[in-house]
């Protein structure tokens, strides 16, 4: 699809610039003979004593201005379709809908705080043939650790982005606090839930404000405190104008353990009651890693963790593991269970191990 498209694109932007490359040449021979004209008459004329040099000078002045607008005029009359063509799409973009829509009544908040349950959870992909997760079935509760591992594109990422109701289901449901998604407003939705996604998405501004972001009114000693946990105090204070440092977008101006660690920061300075770590601690090293483990467990402690591992290492004292193979679940239990009844599970230790082993 991909293709056809690329093909057109390429085509036309072939045929624009032939037609192009023929018309500039074009109108610059126009205007080469026209001053060569003029020039030519004109002295003529000088030379039989009925003009003089001033004059002829200034009448090509204003000839190259008059032909010069006409150009400009012509090159106006090109980009009035485009300028056209660019609103339209802009506007496209400003009038989607948004697919994700506040229920209209709510039901009435419920007294548990940091459940996460999905039943029977199946979602596809605009689009796509196959579900990316089929049939999710677990749930988790405060105080615990459920950990996702598997292959990637094996649907981790799409099935944590289902919690905070990035993509609505196909079919089965996602509670949170014994209340479908469905049925929260998504700004209570979003403020239960701390989520540290796989990419870390930092903006222009103050790293303090890229903390705060979630939680305006928190005070200097709540961002100085959850930088702390996720070992980001230490880098942060090193630098020149430290909290005040400015980020470039996207920040470029740091590595990509430091990024993770802002975000993870980011989610502590909000106290949610559940936190979602996608693939959060792929960049660090081991040392910075253990550390900021030991510190999240403290901090995290009657909190509910969903965390998507890479490394079986970290993810051996969860509550709860689940194995993911192809959007489906291989398996569900604690490190021992899975040892022994999972396969899938028993290859990742494996291929891990004897990887560790040989490096
Ligand atoms: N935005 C998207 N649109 C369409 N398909 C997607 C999108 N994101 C992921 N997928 C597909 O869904 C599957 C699961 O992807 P993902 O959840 O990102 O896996 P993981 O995080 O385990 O690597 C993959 O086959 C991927 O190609
Ligand atoms: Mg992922």
């Amino acid at each position: 699809r991909f293709d056809t498209v690329n093909g057109d694109l390429t085509d036309t932007y072939i045929k624009v610039n032939r037609i192009m490359a023929f018309l500039i040449p074009a109108l610059m021979m126009i205007l080469n003979i026209l001053i060569v004209a003029i020039l030519w008459f004109g002295s003529v004329r000088i030379d039989a004593g009925n003009m003089d040099l001033g004059a002829l000078i200034a009448f090509l002045q204003y000839a190259m201005q008059i032909l010069f607008s006409l150009i400009a005029m012509a090159v106006m009359f090109i980009m009035i379709p485009r300028a056209q063509a660019a609103a339209d799409r802009i506007e496209e973009v400003l009038e989607v809908k948004p697919e994700i829509k506040d229920p209209v009544y709510s039901i009435a908040s419920s007294k548990e705080r940091g459940y996460v349950a999905f039943d029977h959870v199946t979602f596809r992909y605009h689009g796509a043939e196959e579900p990316a997760v089929k049939d999710i079935s677990f749930s988790a509760g405060p105080g615990e650790t459920t950990a996702i591992i598997g292959g990637t594109g094996s649907g981790k990422t799409t099935l944590v982005n289902l919690i905070p109701r990035f993509y609505d289901v196909e079919s089965g449901r996602v509670l949170v606090d014994g209340i479908d998604v469905h049925d929260i407003p998504q700004e209570k939705l979003r403020a239960k839930i701390g989520f540290v996604p796989q990419k870390s998405v930092l903006f222009t501004g103050t790293i303090a404000d890229n903390l705060r972001y979630g939680k305006a009114d928190a005070t200097e000693d709540d961002v100085i405190y959850a930088a702390k946990i996720a070992q980001a105090d230490e880098f942060v204070s090193s630098m020149k104008d430290g909290y005040n440092t400015m980020l470039s977008e996207g920040g470029l101006n740091l590595s990509g353990g430091q990024k993770q660690r802002l975000s993870i920061a980011r989610a502590l300075v909000r106290r949610p009651e559940i936190y979602v770590f996608d693939d959060s601690f792929s960049a660090l090293d081991f040392k910075t890693d253990a550390k900021l483990r030991a510190a999240l467990r403290n901090e995290t402690q009657n909190a509910t963790v969903i965390l998507v591992a890479q490394r079986v290492g970290s993810i051996m004292d969860a509550d709860r593991i689940i194995v993911l193979d192809g959007g489906t679940v291989a398996g569900i239990g604690t490190h021992k269970e899975l040892l022994g009844s999972c396969e899938v599970y028993r290859e990742i230790v494996s291929s891990q191990l004897s990887q560790e082993e040989m490096a």
